[in-house]
């Protein structure tokens, strides 16, 4: 097995695990330090692109935005979403999933869903793709309104399958985005694997976020987003320096000039 996935197994019940997204190499080289799991997620398509959805974000895109986050990434283990539409069968989920491995040198992919995609992550798992699963608010596959999973008895009983399902199937660890508070917790008590909350409570065993809404650079108000900076302000202050220098002709000073 994977040395980093076997590390993030044995955090469960022990310690938090921390995960964030990446979509290029001077943020994986600042996050790394503080990460278990590096996430280059297609939620880049809302961020970068500002897409409508995350199904407009092709297989070229992740890639080449992986190519770049893996410059990055040393000790965290690294994660890349397959995209709408790359993983509609097993042979188009393998043979995609092993062109993001070989160009990113990914140790795992993520693939959104449960019992509907169930033979295609058997098929992965069989050809040795290392695989991330996701559960509660699919947004490749999210249609109308926005509301949290896990309101009705159904609609439990079905996520709580399916991560048993997507667990007996060789995950080695799932999502869980937007769950209600005590499904969270019911779903990862029930595994052996952990869980990476999103809008999921406390109760799983890791949390992810995008780090663009993280630094308060993607603006967004989401319920579940806290945005721990406000890294706009700064380089704000850095442009508006460096405008006032060039209007006073004080830079570029001698220093800065050939
Ligand atoms: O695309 C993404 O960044 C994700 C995370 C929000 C879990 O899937």
């Amino acid at each position: 097995m994977n040395l980093k996935i076997k590390k993030i197994l044995k955090k469960k019940n022990k310690t938090k695990i921390i995960c964030l997204t990446s979509y290029s190499k001077n943020i994986s080289e600042i996050l790394d330090r503080y990460t278990d799991i590096i996430l280059v997620g297609d939620s880049l398509g809302s961020v970068l692109y500002s897409f409508d959805t995350t199904k407009k974000v092709n297989l070229n895109m992740i890639i080449e935005h992986s190519k770049s986050a893996r410059l990055g990434i040393k000790k965290s283990l690294m994660v890349v979403d397959m995209p709408f539409n790359t993983y509609r069968n097993k042979n188009e989920a393998l043979k995609n999933a092993k062109k993001i491995i070989k160009y990113t040198k990914a140790d795992a992919v993520k693939l959104e869903g449960g019992k509907r995609i169930i033979d295609i992550i058997k098929y992965l798992r069989k050809n040795k793709i290392n695989v991330m699963g996701h559960l509660g608010i699919l947004p490749q596959s999210h249609k109308g309104k926005f509301r949290y999973k896990g309101k009705t008895s159904k609609e439990r009983k079905n996520l709580l399958e399916d991560a048993l399902l997507l667990q007996k199937n060789g995950v080695f660890s799932i999502v869980l985005e937007c769950i209600e508070t005590s499904l969270a917790k019911e779903i990862t008590k029930a595994l052996k694997i952990p869980t990476i909350g999103i809008g999921s409570s406390v109760n799983c065993d890791g949390q992810v976020l995008v780090t663009d809404d993280l630094i308060g650079l993607n603006l967004t108000s989401i319920k579940f987003v806290k945005s721990f900076y406000d890294i706009r302000k700064h380089i704000g202050l850095a442009a508006r320096k460096f405008k006032d220098e060039v209007k006073k002709r004080k830079y570029p000073s001698t220093k800065f000039s050939y």
